[in-house]
């Protein structure tokens, strides 16, 4: 068993959605493993004051305002990354927004906005990233950031849960391409639980169902596990080699099976209930 200090110490992450939440928490951690730290975010105020904070404590940042959805945009962050760091070790595709709400009340220019930071920004950095990647030769580890809802449905949440489910599909697909290539970049799908982030008070509810949902998602998140521990379970399990990584193991593990045996059974769509 690797530590994630042996993996990652003295590399260079990436971190996409790094101005707040699970983002913030990953680079936090990263910089606390020893690593130079790129830190992406739309929001460049938020994003440079996480970088200044972490420059002060002594890490090597990299904060770049960049917009996950736009494929120049990405491509500057790759440019910049590779000539400020040299190589990158850790890439997290993380950034990600909700859209809750009845699936026609969410307004379709909404929807694909959604699918373009959720899914399309997955794909921009893994064009933009991997193939600087291969050939560079060394080991490194492309994590990308779905959700338990990737591994479920429910009311309320089409676009969010779709992006999910495509972020999972990606990542099997990418992992088996890798393989396929023979390159030495390992793969993660990373589906956290509840995780106490801006996510839901951020979200643009939709219609008088959508800001219900919101609130009572707010309140969901409110019960659950700070950044830093998500932070640390993630980048922890990404050392170990994993493919499927938790933030809350056992509920990941409860999703799954639920999910399993629905398929086994060719039932129709019901939300987890745990038994
Ligand atoms: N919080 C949870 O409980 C939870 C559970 C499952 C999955 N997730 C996933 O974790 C990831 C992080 O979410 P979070 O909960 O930390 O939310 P958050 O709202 O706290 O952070 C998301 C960050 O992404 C940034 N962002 C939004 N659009 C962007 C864009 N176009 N380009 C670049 N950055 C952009 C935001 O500015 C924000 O800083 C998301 O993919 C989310 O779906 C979160």
């Amino acid at each position: 068993m690797s530590t994630a200090h042996e993996i990652f110490a003295g590399g260079t992450a990436v971190i996409t959605g790094a101005a707040s939440g699970i983002g913030e928490g990953l680079a936090r951690h990263a910089a606390a493993l020893g690593m130079n730290v790129v830190l992406a975010d739309i929001d460049s105020s938020r994003v440079e004051a996480v970088a200044e904070e972490l420059s002060s404590g002594g890490t090597r940042t990299l904060a770049m305002c960049t917009d996950v959805s736009d494929p120049h945009s990405v491509e500057v962050l790759a440019a910049s990354a590779y000539e400020q760091f040299g190589s990158i070790r850790l890439l997290v595709n993380n950034a990600g927004v909700e859209a809750p709400g009845l699936f026609w009340e969410v307004p379709v220019e909404r929807w694909h906005q959604l699918l373009s930071i959720n899914v399309g920004g997955v794909v921009n950095c893994v064009h933009s990233f991997l193939p600087r990647m291969i050939n560079a030769g060394e080991q490194a580890y492309v994590l990308n950031v779905s959700s338990i809802g990737g591994l479920s449905a429910g009311p309320l949440q089409s676009p969010y849960l779709t992006s999910k489910h495509a972020v999972l599909a990606l990542s099997e697909t990418l992992y088996l391409d890798v393989q396929a290539a023979g390159a030495p970049v390992q793969v993660s799908a990373v589906l956290p639980g509840a995780v106490r982030t801006r996510i839901y008070s951020s979200a643009t509810g939709n219609g008088a169902s959508g800001e219900g949902l919101r609130d009572q998602l707010d309140q969901y998140l409110s019960n659950g596990i700070t950044p830093a521990q998500a932070a640390e379970t993630i980048l922890a399990q990404a050392a170990d080699g994993a493919f499927w990584i938790g933030t809350q193991p056992e509920e990941l593990t409860a999703f799954a099976t639920y999910r399993a045996e629905h398929l086994a059974h060719l039932t129709p769509p019901a939300p987890f209930a745990p038994a």
